[in-house]
């Protein structure tokens, strides 16, 4: 792997701070060189590396030390096929060689409160949103952990999409949520590192400023179409918004975006002891 900023310079094209200087951390490199992979061998990952993943990813940090994250892996082929087949357009989620769900867990806590006799007020917006981020957490440890160790890995959060069915086929009791699948194996082909917004959009120092949003996504868009441009096929939503000249992804999201997503998630988690007050 080659040097900071090399790798800065990939990941962003920004100009911005380069890790010149630093030492060299072989860590900080993979972070920097990290892609979501799609596409895997068929090698199925040993059992005891899953574990020490497993591990792993439950030594992220929790917020109050509540630790409201649970982890399941889904292994039963009829479960696999079954939420592979509710999202087509991802064949990956059925056919990885490894799939996981992060569960957001408000149940854990609400049961031990049972235990203790103690009221637990954890079904509020604050215990969805600790619940949410311990998973999320533990969800990106194990990423970053698993792509050392040679894997590939790609978040699933469209299952929310299909929240009921999902909840369903995994057993899911009332106060507990998916934040996101999470596919694994080795991977198959390069794939390529993602260009991200540049850092004067999005870091701030000692206030907050976006007076420059606008002069920073041309030049973000111009930059990422020339290394990787959307084909004309792929512009979404052209019956409402037109086909347009210039298709980049301030395009590409303000479009998906216009879309509103996961109707079905609020209702499905005021129904399973979420009052969200
Ligand atoms: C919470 C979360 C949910 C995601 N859900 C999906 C998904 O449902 N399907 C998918 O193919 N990719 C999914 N992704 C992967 C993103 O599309 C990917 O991280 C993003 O395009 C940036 O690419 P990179 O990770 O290679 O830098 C998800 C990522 C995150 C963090």
């Amino acid at each position: 792997m080659t040097n900071y900023p090399e790798l800065i310079a990939r990941r962003f094209g920004d100009d911005g701070p380069s890790g010149e200087g630093v030492p060299d951390n072989e860590f900080i490199r993979r972070v920097l060189a990290r892609k979501t992979v799609r596409r895997y061998s068929d090698t199925v990952p040993d059992e005891a590396l899953l574990d020490l993943l497993v591990a792993a990813a439950l030594s992220a940090s929790a917020k109050s030390d509540f630790q409201q994250a649970s982890l399941l892996r889904l292994t039963d082929p009829a479960k696999r096929t079954a939420i592979g087949a509710l999202f087509p357009s991802m064949p990956w989620i059925g056919v990885a060689p490894v799939f996981f769900v992060f569960l957001g867990d408000a149940r854990r806590l609400q049961r031990i409160g049972e235990l203790r006799q103690k009221p637990v007020r954890n079904g509020t917006l604050e215990g969805f949103f600790n619940a949410s981020i311990d998973a999320a957490l533990a969800m990106q440890t194990m990423i970053l952990c698993a792509e050392s160790a040679g894997l590939g890995a790609c978040p699933i959060s469209v299952i929310r999409n299909e929240i009921d069915k999902v909840a369903a086929i995994l057993k899911l009791p009332d106060l507990v949520f998916p934040v996101a699948g999470l596919c694994l194996g080795y991977p198959q082909g390069e794939g390529h590192v993602s260009l991200r917004v540049p850092r004067r959009a999005t870091t701030h120092s000692d206030s907050y400023g976006d007076s420059a949003l606008s002069d920073a996504i041309d030049d973000y868009d111009r930059r990422r179409n020339a290394r990787h441009a959307i084909p004309r096929d792929q512009q979404r939503s052209n019956a409402e918004f037109g086909e347009a000249a210039f298709y980049g992804w301030s395009e590409d999201k303000a479009r998906q975006a216009a879309k509103a997503e996961g109707a079905a998630f609020p209702p499905y988690l005021r129904s399973h002891g979420f009052t969200l007050d």
